[in-house]
């Protein structure tokens, strides 16, 4: 079968679309044949091994040359040990946890880790959710709880995770703030985002305008310039993309938090499990969640998919389709 491939930590130009045995499903895994899957800013993470903490899987070289986080396709064979999904089922999964090597035309997947994908949403559409979307849950749950007219920021609303959490916060009916470069304005408001900030010509922490929640997707201000965006009881959430802001927030968070009256926190990513993807079933089934997608490649042309998120240019989900 065909699998995008690496054996350094670099750029896109360490990738190549080579040969490689089909694998076969262990106990409690099922064998997926990849429909679509599409790529998230942890995928460029792992591709170049930075920051560090995206080395956890071979320190100076990857262990697995394989890539690829979200997954959506059928069920083509069934582990020992697997009683709830049989062959043809249509399944996703978030691979960040569990091998990470869904650019390929076929993958190993924990079926505990996958579940159906909703009747009427395409592969394509569905490829887009995993990875990110349960990253903009996580995040909004740390921040929770949510009512009609609560005012969410989010910091960095216009890349993979940023959509989908605009998207969730307004379903529950909060009033959204985006944060994020003027060129990815259109981008948010296609979200749903009620008013957008561009952060290249406006410091939202010295805007004076205060939210009762801030989900921090950007990581690129420190814990006492963010707080400065809570009001009096407000909650903060940082999906923190370096070690040092997440130890930051873990040590200093309560402390900040209880001298000011407020909630500052950072999640702890969990694992993908069936349940969590489950929950974006009816969100998509009802339209209140919509994959916005930036461009569809061949899996042939994987390496320039990943040139193009790398560029920086992409507006919404880059999918590859084997
Ligand atoms: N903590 C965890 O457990 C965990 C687990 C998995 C992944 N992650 C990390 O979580 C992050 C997920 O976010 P993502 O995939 O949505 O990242 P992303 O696609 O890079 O989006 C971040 C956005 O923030 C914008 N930005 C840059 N500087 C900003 C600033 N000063 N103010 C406001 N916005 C700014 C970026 O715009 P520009 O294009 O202009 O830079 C970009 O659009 C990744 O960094 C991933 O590595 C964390």
């Amino acid at each position: 079968m065909r699998a995008v491939l690496r054996d350094a930590y670099g750029g896109p130009e360490v990738l190549r679309v080579g040969e490689v045995a089909t694998p076969r499903p262990g106990p409690g895994e099922v064998l997926v044949r990849v429909r679509a899957s599409s790529l998230n800013t942890a995928d460029l993470d792992q591709l170049r091994g930075l920051p560090r903490i995206a080395r956890v899987e071979g320190v100076r070289r990857p262990r697995s040359p394989h890539m690829g986080l979200d997954v959506a396709g059928e069920v083509e064979e069934v582990g020992s040990g697997v009683r709830d999904l049989e062959r043809g089922d249509r399944v996703w999964a978030d691979l960040f946890s569990h091998g990470h090597a869904a650019l390929a035309d076929y993958v190993r997947v924990p079926a505990d880790a996958s579940s159906r994908i909703p009747d009427g949403v395409s592969f394509v559409d569905a490829a887009t959710v995993p990875h990110s979307g349960l990253l903009a849950l996580q995040g909004l749950r740390a921040a929770a709880p949510f009512r009609a007219g609560t005012r969410v920021l989010i910091n960095g609303a216009g890349g993979c995770v940023g959509p989908f959490a605009i998207q969730l916060a307004v379903s529950r009916g909060a009033h959204v703030t985006g944060v994020d470069s003027a060129d990815k304005a259109d981008l948010m408001r296609a979200a749903g985002a009620h008013e957008v900030i561009d952060y290249v010509t406006e410091d939202v922490t010295r805007s004076g305008k205060r939210y009762d929640v801030v989900l921090d997707i950007a990581d690129t201000r420190g814990i006492l310039a963010m707080r400065r965006c809570l009001k009096r009881g407000g909650r903060y959430s940082l999906i923190a993309r370096r070690l040092g802001s997440f130890a930051r927030y873990v040590l200093a968070g309560p402390l900040v938090g209880r001298l000011t009256g407020t909630r500052m926190g950072t999640i702890l990513w969990k694992p993908n499990r069936r349940a969590y993807l489950d929950e974006f079933v009816a969100l998509l089934a009802a339209g209140e969640v919509r994959p916005l997608i930036d461009s569809t490649w061949a899996l042939d042309d994987a390496v320039t998919a990943f040139e193009h998120l790398a560029s920086g240019r992409a507006r919404g989900k880059v999918v590859v389709v084997p």
